[in-house]
């Protein structure tokens, strides 16, 4: 079986507005990001990223970070032309970057053409591209769903009478997956991306594309299980996310990029890895390549929790499927604030020696933490039970990562240097992994294993000092660590400090 490129591989999430801004107005643009690549790949000082997922530049209604589309196949007009992405493509092809886009499935902007005329009339041709129902007695929204920001997920469309659904802002109606017309329609966008030589997208929201046809209400959610489990509103989506369909709207999503060669689809999924194999199409391998597996983001800082959701994506994952993982992205405080500044480092050494597809959110790798937006300036508004996530979005600073690249134990090196080690061993790309038992409380390991090639890796994510017995036969040569001048495995040992940790192979 062929293996395709991304397994293994590290993606970099690129945020355009705050990445690099190319032509001097002050926002973040295309040309901007092909003028940085150096940093992301291509000399030796650079990251060596495999590919780069950028975030939406597409012409938006303004209200959800461009992920309220106007216009599936332009550019917006901040963010550059059709031309810059060409440039871009050809300048990330020419060192070796694949390119995903950002493939925004569930809903349009309402400012879009499709649902502009929609809107006109109950009779319009394509009404039932989106979804509409009559109020209840009231008049009331048709169900009691709650959006994703907070607030109804139904508005009231008062020219004929009846609510439009929207899983998120209500700016954003949703998309009907069950008409064909809306099915072709995402093909051609993709088609036309895919012709100009993306190699994928990374698909948004792809849980909630099929709501239920009866429109049930969505039952309370019950104490959470975990914190995050909490659904907004305080209901579970037992209507309105995982509905049966969704399975043939990935194989069509599939089948559509595998038209192309070697083009992938990574899907933006908040589920247990259970659901991320179901999306991927279990056994058969048939739906989504990969499905980001939020599951470590979403976690406490603390060895068993991180052991728990590793072992569930082994069981759940086994090749041929394999799991996605991101610690930061565009939608969460950033893990350097989540977790504390001081553990960034053996963040990386973690997520980079992990089984799978790994995908860094831009400024992780010079330790950027939230920034604190000045309240005029907010772009992002507060949902009912979030702040708004301005604070990830800050602007990439580029003077911080100059001077990392210079400095051989800054973060930006370690992050290089385990990068480097992932692409040079076959068992940390490729691999499997088993998780060590029996360690000191608050020590995360596991080793990687391809042939003959056997790596550990442990990760002091306690409060005291550890000391780690190695696996019996475990070679005790130093490949990486958090701290190169003071940890050194020595008689089958190593001793490691609280935030400390090791790869050794
Ligand atoms: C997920 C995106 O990552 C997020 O930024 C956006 O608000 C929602 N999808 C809605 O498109
Ligand atoms: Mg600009």
């Amino acid at each position: 079986m062929t293996r395709s490129w991304a397994e293994g591989a590290v993606l970099y999430q690129v945020y355009p507005r705050a990445f690099a801004d190319g032509d001097g107005d002050g926002i973040g643009d295309l040309p901007g990001v092909t003028a940085r690549l150096d940093h992301l790949a291509g000399p030796p000082d650079s990251l060596g990223v495999d590919a780069i997922w950028l975030s939406p530049f597409y012409p938006h209604g303004g209200v959800d970070g461009g992920y309220d589309v106007t216009d599936f196949t332009g550019v917006a007009p901040e963010y550059g032309t059709l031309a810059d992405v060409d440039r871009l493509l050809a300048a990330s092809h020419g060192r070796g970057v694949r390119v995903l886009l950002d493939l925004i499935t569930g809903h349009t902007s309402d400012r879009h053409p499709w649902f502009a005329a929609a809107r006109t009339s109950r009779a319009n041709a394509s009404r039932d591209w989106y979804l509409w129902a009559d109020p209840r007695p009231g008049p009331a929204p048709p169900t009691n769903w709650v959006a994703a920001f907070g607030g109804p997920a139904w508005t009231l469309d008062p020219g004929s009478g009846q609510f439009f659904h929207h899983s998120f802002y209500p700016e954003q109606p949703d998309l009907n997956w069950r008409s064909a017309a809306v099915r072709e329609e995402m093909a051609k966008a993709m088609r036309f991306w895919l012709d100009r030589g993306v190699d994928g997208f990374r698909a948004d929201a792809i849980e909630f594309l099929i709501k239920d046809r009866r429109l049930r209400d969505n039952p309370p959610a019950g104490p959470p299980l975990l914190p995050w489990s909490a659904e907004p509103g305080g209901l579970r989506r037992r209507w309105t996310r995982n509905q049966p369909g969704l399975a043939g709207v990935f194989r069509h999503l599939r089948r559509v990029t595998d038209e192309y060669p070697d083009r992938i689809l990574l899907g933006e999924l908040y589920a247990p890895a259970r659901q991320v194999a179901a999306a991927l199409g279990g056994a058969r391998a048939d739906g989504l390549h990969l499905g980001l597996d939020h599951q470590l983001a979403k976690s406490a800082w603390d060895a068993r929790a991180f052991r728990r959701a590793i072992a569930a994506a082994e069981r759940h994952l086994a090749p041929p499927l394999s799991p996605t993982w991101a610690f930061s992205n565009h939608d969460l405080s950033r893990h350097a604030t989540r977790w504390g500044t001081e553990r960034a480092r053996l963040a990386a050494l973690i997520l980079l020696t992990l089984r799978g597809t790994v995908c860094l959110y831009q400024g992780e790798e010079i330790g950027m933490t939230d920034v604190a937006p000045a309240p005029d300036a907010r772009a992002d508004r507060p949902g009912a039970d979030r702040a708004g996530r301005d604070p990830a979005r800050g602007p990439f600073d580029w003077d911080e990562a100059a001077r990392q690249r210079s400095d051989h134990e800054s973060l930006l090196a370690l992050y290089r240097g385990l990068i480097d080690l992932r692409r040079r061993s076959p068992a940390l790309r490729h691999g499997s992994l088993s998780l060590l038992r029996g360690l000191p409380p608050g020590v995360l390991g596991y080793e990687r294993l391809l042939g003959a090639e056997r790596l550990t890796v442990l990760a002091n994510m306690g409060h005291r000092r550890s000391v780690v017995r190695l696996p019996s036969g475990q070679p005790d040569v130093l490949l990486s660590a958090t701290d190169l001048n003071q940890v050194h495995p020595a008689g089958g040992k190593v001793e490691l400090d609280a935030d400390h940790g090791v790869v050794i192979g």
